[in-house]
């Protein structure tokens, strides 16, 4: 912490929810989650202590990605609700003095998109350089061997004009062509168009998918390729994804942001640290928060995180804010890839490490995966690549607000499954009682937000070994937190070798280690986690 907290922004300060819509909460009884939904249930998210929100796409779409997939950059889609609605939510949001941050995607558009309509339409249509279109090879195969993440070749054949264009995604998501002007102009109109009605910031979708390879070569073979992966990772997408020009695009749309003051700049960017980082932009003026996805890949191992934690902040640049997300849309939830009592330890690493959390609706009540029967199965890449278990479904399934039919959440059967569990896992039960995972959501979030040092302060590493990782957080001025979670099973033992720790436990995985004084050796049980204030 290097200055009075009221100088830090408020996504430094903050924590960001995130909402799938779809799956949150219907207000129409169409099964299918919207808008309104959302404002009927802001009061949780305020009394969970909240400072802001993302929300999955809501623009009008055919749904081919449910939402991923634009046909209209500034519009709501009907199933979510209007502009109306839209509007009412972001003053609800400002009232209460919440943040709302919208979805972006700006690598592709729908097939359905009027311009990639025009641009398909003919060689010569103003449009056609709006999208990627190249001829085919000699004997009429693909341009490259370029391949979609969703499976399949990334080129599809258009027999009207005789090209094919690219789709990183599904045919039904043309990719855009970014070294054109005026697709930028366009982009960067849709983003003052979201900031001029008062949004606080955007997450970008595929940041680093935005610009490819100009001379569009071949895509090297993966040799760690192994059949369980997704058939995109057959190749390594090194002139496909990540290239140079990305940081350009990047620094524009920052500059737009700026223009506004005060708003957000999140990227989507699935790569490794070293490259990850470079995503803050020469002079941090790239994305304020390229999305920090390490807890999200790696084993559960107390040494491996570790060291990825060390590493991370190491590779920071000067300046470059950090930030932690467990799951989201896309991938498992924590509570099914760690289990449930490390859920809890996840969480409280996630809220005291340094840097802005994001949380994925619900979490906070130990949601986990849904299996989806195969013949119930929505998302396309479980649909393209059966066998596979890729499917995002089992993590997008609607929110467990009570035990009644639907689980509070609409009146009609939902778009996907609910948990068979919802009638004993779900808000309105987790609130009344002390000890679940809601309840501690709630007491970390409190814990964090009223304390300068979890924060902004500085992070230290203490002590780890393959069970446990200790830590601590400090601030001039300010308490001092030792942090000390048992990744494993079984007990384990912290004996500090340079200091003597004496404070008071202000939070953790049980109850029974609340208030309790520490005075120099830290024994925890299996799954046991612990926020210690610091005397001194
Ligand atoms: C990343 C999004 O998070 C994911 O849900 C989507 O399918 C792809 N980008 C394509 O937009």
């Amino acid at each position: 912490m290097d200055k009075p907290i009221n100088q830090y922004a408020w996504w430094q300060k903050g924590i960001i929810y995130q909402v799938y819509p779809r799956s949150f909460q219907d207000s129409n009884n169409d099964g299918i989650g919207d808008l309104q939904g959302i404002i009927q249930r802001l009061d949780h998210l305020q009394w969970l202590g909240i400072p802001a929100l993302w929300i999955s796409p809501i623009y009008p779409s055919p749904m081919a990605d449910f939402g991923y997939d634009i046909a209209d950059y500034t519009g709501i889609d009907p199933i979510f609700g209007n502009m109306d609605d839209f509007d009412e939510l972001l003053t609800e949001l400002h009232n209460r003095d919440m943040k709302l941050i919208l979805d972006l995607v700006p690598n592709h558009t729908s097939n359905q998109h009027p311009w990639f309509i025009e641009s398909k339409s003919s060689i010569d249509n103003p449009k056609r350089d709006w999208y990627i279109w190249h001829d085919p090879l000699p004997d009429g195969s693909p341009p490259n061997n370029w391949l979609s993440v969703f499976g399949g070749p990334a080129w599809e054949w258009d027999e009207n004009s005789k090209q094919f264009y690219y789709h990183a995604f599904l045919k039904e998501q043309p990719d855009l062509n970014w070294r054109n002007e005026e697709v930028k102009q366009a982009m960067m109109d849709v983003i003052r168009f979201w900031l001029k009605k008062g949004v606080d910031g955007f997450r970008v979708d595929v940041m680093w998918h935005m610009i490819k390879d100009k001379q569009f070569r071949d895509n090297p073979v993966n040799k760690d390729y192994e059949n369980h992966m997704a058939d995109y990772e057959k190749l390594l997408p090194v002139y496909s994804t990540d290239q140079p020009m990305v940081h350009d695009i990047v620094r524009e749309m920052r500059a737009v942001l700026d223009e506004f003051g005060n708003r957000l700049l999140i990227g989507e960017i699935y790569l490794p640290v070293h490259k990850l980082v470079t995503y803050y932009g020469h002079e941090n003026k790239g994305a304020h928060l390229p999305f920090n996805f390490l807890l999200l890949g790696l084993p559960w191992d107390a040494s491996v995180i570790s060291s990825v934690i060390d590493e991370y902040e190491g590779a920071l640049p000067e300046n470059g804010w950090p930030n932690w997300v467990l799951d989201n849309h896309d991938q498992s939830r924590i509570t099914s890839r760690v289990g449930f009592m490390q859920a809890k330890v996840a969480v409280i690493l996630l809220l005291t490490l340094r840097g802005t959390p994001t949380i994925y609706y619900g979490d906070e009540i130990g949601m986990r995966d849904v299996p989806i029967p195969f013949n119930e199965v929505m998302d396309p890449q479980g649909l393209n690549m059966p066998g596979k278990n890729l499917s995002r479904d089992p993590a997008r399934t609607p929110m467990q607000w009570d035990d009644s039919l639907y689980a509070g959440f609409s009146g009609s059967r939902p778009w996907l499954r609910i948990d068979k569990s919802y009638a004993r896992e779900n808000v309105a039960i987790q609130k009344n009682k002390p000890f679940s995972m809601l309840t501690l959501y709630h007491k970390l979030i409190a814990l964090r937000q009223s304390e300068p040092t979890l924060m902004v302060g500085d992070y230290k590493p203490v002590y780890s070994n393959n069970q446990m990782i200790a830590y601590i957080r400090h601030a001039e001025g300010s308490s001092r937190f030792l942090i000390v979670l048992n990744m494993s099973h079984r007990p384990c033992y912290f004996k500090p070798q340079h200091e003597v720790f004496t404070g008071q436990v202000v939070a953790a995985t049980i109850p029974e280690l609340e208030d309790m004084r520490i005075d120099g050796d830290i024994n925890l049980s299996g799954d046991e986690g612990i926020i210690i204030k610091l005397d001194n």
